[in-house]
C-alpha cells in the first residue's frame, strides 16, 4: 500500500491504495464523483472516463492512483455545477451536443483540455484531439460544433445568453436546452450503474461455453466456499415460469435442461464484490453434453437438423405478400434486374453497458421488489418480470441511460438483477463489462434476399419480389415484429403495382436477433435501393429521375395494398436536385487517379405507428398553476423529453420551467408503448395533445386556468389523453392489409471516395432532405438524423458483431471523430400529416434506413464494383472491382 496525496477538483486529499488502484475507481466508488463514466472495459478504447490530470486529458481507467502523488485531478463535477455551469458545459448543451449523455462528461472533460492548449481549434484539430472519445448517438456533428461554441465563449465571441433561444420566440420549432442536458452535462445524472445502494451486493453470472448443448448438471459447490460469496442461484431457484415472454415463451431468464447459444445465462452468484462474484462464477462447474450447431439459416433449415427448441420448427414463421399479378408483370417488363442481397449481424452498440440494480422495498409477502433498469417500455418489462419471477409485488424505475437504439426492448440484466434480489432477499449491482453485454443483447438481425423488380420501357416499375429469409439467432424476441415490418414497408417510396415477396425467419443458434434502429427495413431498403439503381442504369435513366418518376402519389397503395393519402416525397426530391448536381460535378473532377469520387443517393418511406399501437398520458394541474406530465415514455437520448415539455408548454401557454415529467417509474404512469419504432411523438405527443385539449376545454368552461379557478369550478385538475390507431393486421395468406398510420420521407445522397488500390471507402459527405412534418425541436430533429446517418455508415462500411469474437470496441469498428464525415439536412418542408401530433409524425430511425444503400450506389457511381453484402470492407470492393461488378 503506498500513502498518495492529491488535489482533486480543489480540495487536496490523502489516500491509501494498492499498486493496481485505478484513478476511476477511486473517483467513483470512494468519492462518488460518478461522472466520469466506464464504457469499454478499461481497454482505453472509449474516452468516456476522461479526467484532466495535470493539465492533459487522462483515461482515469488507465491512471495508477500509486503514481499520482502531487497531481492535480479536475473531473467533470468540479468544472462547473447545474446552477453554476462552465462555458464548456453551456456550449454542450445549447449546442444540442448531449443526447444520451453517457459520453458528454469524458467529451466534456477532452475539450478543456484542447482548449486551455489551443483556444481556437480548426475541425481537424478537434477530430484529433476528440478522435478516442466515442460518442454512439450524435455522428459528432454537433460534439465539433459545441467545441467551436466553447472557444468562442471562453475567447469573449460571444455569450451563452446571446445563444440561448429568444423566450419571446415561443416554444415551437426552438431548440430549448434539453430538459436533462445540463445535468448530463455537469455529470450529476445518474445512470444505472451511478445508483449507490447500501449493503448491495455484486453479480457475476455463469454464462454459456457451448453454441448449443444440453445442460447436464451444474455444480456450484466449490462457488459457494469462496471468501465473499454469499450464494449462488438456478433455474430452480426462480418461483416464477422462469420465461422471458414477449412474442413466444422460449426464452429462459436462467437456462435449466439447455443451452441454445453462447452466452446463455446459467447461473448467478452474488458476493460482496465483483472480483468475488467473477471467482465465484469461474468455480461452477457446468456439464453438458454437446448437439449439433447450426449458425446458419440453410444448416437450421436442413433435412434432418435439430431443433433449436423443441416446442417450435426452426423455420418458425413465415409470411408471403402478393399483390396483383407478379408473375405476369415481370414476364412484359422491358427491363429486370434481379440480385441476392445480404447483410450481417450488427450490435445496436449503446455506449453504455447493460447496467442494473435492484432491491426489495419492506419485508416478507409484501416487500416490493424494486428493479432500476434500461427498460423503454417499463411497464411490459415488469409484467414480464413479475411472470418469470413469480412476483406480483413489484415497481420497475427508470435511471438516465447511455443510449438505446433498439437494444433495450429485449429485458437483460433486469431479469438477472431482479431475480437475484428475489432470492437473496438483499439489494444487488449487476454491472457487465461491455463484452458481457454484447453477449447479452439481441442484436440486428442478419437477412439474406433475392430480389427480383421490373419496369416497363418508360420507367415505371412493375413488379417486385423479395423473398427474404431472416436469421432469428436463437430466440424469438421481437423477431417476427421484425419481418413484418420489413414486408409493410418493402416498397419504399414507390409505387409498384404487383408484388410478390416471401419473409421465413429460421432460429439458429446465433446471437438472437431483437429490435434495431430501423427494425426491418433497414435491410430491405438496402436490396431494394441497390435493385433500383442497378435497374436505372439498365434503363439509362438518372437514379434521381427514376426514383421521381416512381413515386408513389395519393390514392396509389404500398404493397400491403394500403391506400396513401398524403406522400410529401417527389418534393423532396426536388429539394434534394441542386446538392445531387454539385455534387455530380465535383465528383466527375476525379476520373484520373487511384482514387474516385462518386455520389449515390437512396429513399425511404417510413411507417410510424403500426395498426392497433395506443397510448395514454394523463397530465395534472399542480397547486402553483403548473402542469405534470405522466408517461412511460423513455429518453434515452432522442429527445422525447423536449417533446412531452414544449407541447405542454406550447398549449398551456406556460413557461417550460413549470412543466414537470414524471415518466420513469411503474407506480405514477401507465403504459404507453415501447420507446421505439420512431412513434413517441406521434402516439405519445398525441396523446399528450388530446390530454391537454381536454384540460383546455375545462379552463374555458371554469373561465380560469389557475389550479384555485379550476377547483372552485368543479373541474377535475388530471386528465386522461389517449390516441388509438385502429387495429388490424396483415392477411397471413397475402401479407395485404393496413398499414402504418403515418410515414416520414427521406432521400439521401452520399458522396464518397474510393481508393480503388485499397479498396478503402470514405464518406466525405452525407446529404438528407426529410420531410418530418412540423418541427417542435430543430436541433433534436437534426441530431437524430445526423446520428442516424452515423450509424448507417458504420453499418454500410465496418460494422459487422460476431457472436463471440466481437469483444470491444475496437473489434466492433466504433464510429470515431476520424471516420465522422460531413453531414447537411435539409428540412424546409413541414408537411402537416393528416393525425399528426400538432401535425407533426417521428424521425428517429429515419436516416438509419436509406444511408447504406447511399453509400452503397455511391461506390458503384464512383469505381464500378458494385457491393451486394454488407459491410462494404475494403476486401469486398478489391473483390467486386477485380471480378468487374
Ligand atoms: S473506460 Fe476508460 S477509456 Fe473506456
Ligand atoms: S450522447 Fe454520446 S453516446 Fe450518447
Amino acid at each position: 500500500m503506498k500513502k498518495i496525496k492529491l488535489k482533486i477538483n480543489g480540495r487536496t486529499k490523502q489516500f491509501v491504495v494498492g499498486p493496481d488502484r485505478v484513478l476511476l475507481d477511486l473517483l467513483r466508488d470512494d468519492l462518488h464523483l460518478t461522472g466520469a463514466k466506464q464504457s469499454c472495459d478499461r481497454k482505453g478504447q472509449c474516452g468516456a472516463c476522461t479526467v484532466i490530470v495535470n493539465n492533459k486529458a487522462t483515461r482515469s481507467c488507465l491512471t495508477k492512483v500509486a503514481d499520482l502523488e502531487g497531481a492535480e485531478v479536475i473531473t467533470v463535477e468540479g468544472l462547473g455545477t447545474p446552477d453554476n455551469p462552465h462555458l464548456i458545459q453551456e456550449a454542450y448543451v445549447l449546442s444540442g451536443a448531449v443526447q444520451c449523455g453517457y459520453c458528454t462528461p469524458g467529451m466534456i472533460m477532452a475539450t478543456k483540455a484542447l482548449l486551455d492548449q489551443n483556444p481556437d481549434p480548426d475541425t481537424e484539430e478537434i477530430k484529433k484531439a476528440l478522435a478516442r472519445n466515442l460518442c454512439r448517438c450524435t455522428g459528432y456533428k454537433k460534439i465539433i460544433d459545441a467545441v467551436k461554441l466553447a472557444g468562442r465563449f471562453l475567447r469573449g465571441e460571444t455569450s451563452p445568453d446571446q445563444i440561448r433561444p429568444d423566450p419571446a420566440k415561443g416554444v415551437m420549432h426552438v431548440s430549448l436546452p434539453r430538459p436533462s442536458a445540463m445535468i448530463k452535462a455537469c455529470g450529476t445524472a445518474e445512470f444505472a450503474a451511478d445508483i449507490k445502494i447500501q449493503g448491495a451486493l455484486e453479480i457475476a453470472v455463469v454464462r454459456s461455453t457451448e453454441h448449443h448443448a444440453n445442460i447436464k448438471s451444474i455444480d456450484t459447490s466449490e462457488a459457494e466456499k469462496i471468501p465473499g460469496v454469499i450464494g449462488t442461484m438456478t433455474a430452480k431457484d426462480i418461483k416464477g415460469t422462469n420465461r422471458l415472454k414477449f412474442i413466444f415463451n422460449d426464452q429462459p431468464l436462467l437456462c435449466d435442461t439447455k443451452v441454445r447459444c453462447l452466452g446463455d445465462p446459467i447461473a448467478i452468484v452474488v458476493a460482496e464484490t465483483l472480483e468475488q462474484a467473477k471467482a465465484g462464477a469461474a468455480a461452477v462447474k457446468v456439464d453438458y453434453e454437446p448437439l449439433p450447431v447450426m449458425m446458419t439459416p440453410a444448416e437450421a433449415m436442413a433435412d434432418g437438423a435439430v431443433r433449436v427448441h423443441d416446442e417450435f420448427p426452426n423455420l418458425c414463421y413465415q409470411q408471403p405478400q402478393v399483390n396483383g399479378d407478379a408473375k405476369k408483370a415481370f414476364a412484359e417488363s422491358a427491363a429486370l434486374v434481379e440480385a441476392e442481397f445480404s447483410t450481417q449481424l450488427n450490435h445496436q452498440a449503446p455506449l453504455e453497458p447493460e447496467a442494473c440494480v435492484a432491491y426489495l422495498e419492506g419485508e416478507g409477502e409484501d416487500a416490493v421488489l424494486v428493479v432500476i433498469g434500461r427498460s423503454i417500455m417499463i411497464h411490459t418489462h415488469m409484467a414480464t418480470l413479475q411472470e418469470a419471477l413469480g412476483w406480483e409485488n413489484m415497481r420497475y424505475e427508470e435511471p438516465f441511460s447511455g443510449g438505446q437504439f433498439g437494444i433495450k426492448a429485449a429485458i437483460t440484466s433486469e431479469g438477472i438483477a431482479g431475480a437475484a434480489a428475489l432470492h437473496f432477499k438483499r439489494p444487488v449491482r449487476y454491472i457487465p463489462s461491455i463484452h458481457e453485454s454484447m453477449l447479452l443483447t439481441s442484436k440486428r438481425h442478419p437477412f439474406t434476399m433475392k430480389v427480383k423488380l421490373g419496369a416497363d420501357k418508360d420507367g415505371k416499375l412493375t413488379a417486385y419480389g423479395n423473398d427474404f429469409i431472416v436469421e432469428n439467432g436463437a430466440y424469438m424476441i421481437l423477431g417476427i415484429v421484425v419481418i413484418l415490418r420489413a414486408l409493410e414497408m418493402h416498397s419504399g417510396p414507390y409505387y409498384i403495382p404487383s408484388i410478390d415477396s416471401l419473409a421465413r425467419l429460421v432460429y439458429t443458434n446465433n446471437a438472437a436477433g431483437g429490435a434495431a434502429r430501423g427494425a426491418g427495413p433497414p435491410q430491405v431498403t438496402f436490396a431494394l435501393e441497390s435493385a433500383v439503381d442497378m435497374l436505372a442504369d439498365k434503363l439509362g435513366i438518372d437514379p434521381l429521375e427514376f426514383r421521381l418518376k416512381n413515386s408513389l402519389m395519393p390514392g396509389q397503395s404500398v404493397s400491403t395494398g394500403a391506400v396513401i393519402e398524403q406522400w410529401p416525397f417527389p418534393e423532396i426530391c426536388e429539394l434534394i436536385r441542386p446538392h445531387y448536381e454539385r455534387a455530380k460535378k465535383e465528383a466527375a473532377a476525379f476520373k484520373d487517379g487511384p482514387i474516385k469520387r462518386g455520389v449515390g443517393i437512396a429513399a425511404h418511406s417510413f411507417g410510424i405507428a403500426e395498426p392497433g399501437d395506443k397510448a395514454q398520458v394523463a397530465v395534472e394541474l399542480d397547486l402553483d398553476d403548473g402542469v405534470t406530465v405522466y408517461a412511460a415514455a423513455a429518453d434515452p437520448g432522442e429527445g422525447n423529453d423536449s417533446m412531452l415539455t414544449q407541447i405542454t408548454a406550447h398549449l398551456l401557454d406556460l413557461p417550460v420551467e413549470k412543466v414537470r415529467l414524471v415518466t420513469r417509474n411503474t407506480d405514477q404512469t401507465t403504459e404507453t408503448g415501447p420507446a421505439a419504432g420512431s412513434r413517441i411523438t406521434y402516439m405519445v405527443g398525441g396523446a399528450l395533445q388530446n390530454a391537454l385539449e381536454q384540460m383546455k376545454a375545462a379552463m374555458k368552461e371554469a373561465g380560469d386556468s389557475t389550479y384555485e379557478g379550476m377547483k372552485k369550478a368543479g373541474k377535475p385538475t388530471r386528465y386522461m389523453g389517449t390516441k388509438n390507431v385502429p387495429e388490424g393486421g396483415l392477411d397471413p395468406k397475402t401479407g395485404q392489409g393496413p398499414t402504418f398510420d403515418s410515414q416520414v420521407h427521406n432521400i439521401q445522397m452520399a458522396e464518397v471516395e474510393v481508393n480503388t488500390e485499397t479498396g478503402e471507402v470514405r464518406v466525405i459527405k452525407m446529404t438528407t432532405a426529410v420531410d418530418p412534418g412540423p418541427v417542435i425541436h430543430p436541433q433534436n430533429l437534426e441530431g437524430q438524423l445526423e446520428g442516424g446517418m452515423d450509424q448507417g455508415v458504420g453499418y454500410a462500411l465496418r460494422e459487422e458483431y460476431i457472436h463471440g469474437k466481437t469483444k470491444d470496441w475496437v473489434t466492433f469498428k466504433f464510429p470515431t471523430m476520424k471516420t465522422a464525415f460531413d453531414i447537411e439536412v435539409l428540412t424546409p418542408r413541414e408537411t402537416p400529416r393528416a393525425r399528426g401530433t400538432l401535425g407533426g409524425t417521428g424521425i428517429g430511425e429515419m436516416t438509419m434506413v436509406s444511408t447504406a444503400p447511399a453509400v452503397i450506389n455511391a461506390i458503384k457511381n464512383a469505381c464500378g464494383a458494385r457491393i451486394f453484402n454488407l459491410p462494404a470492407t475494403p476486401e469486398k470492393v478489391l473483390a467486386a472491382l477485380a471480378a468487374g461488378k
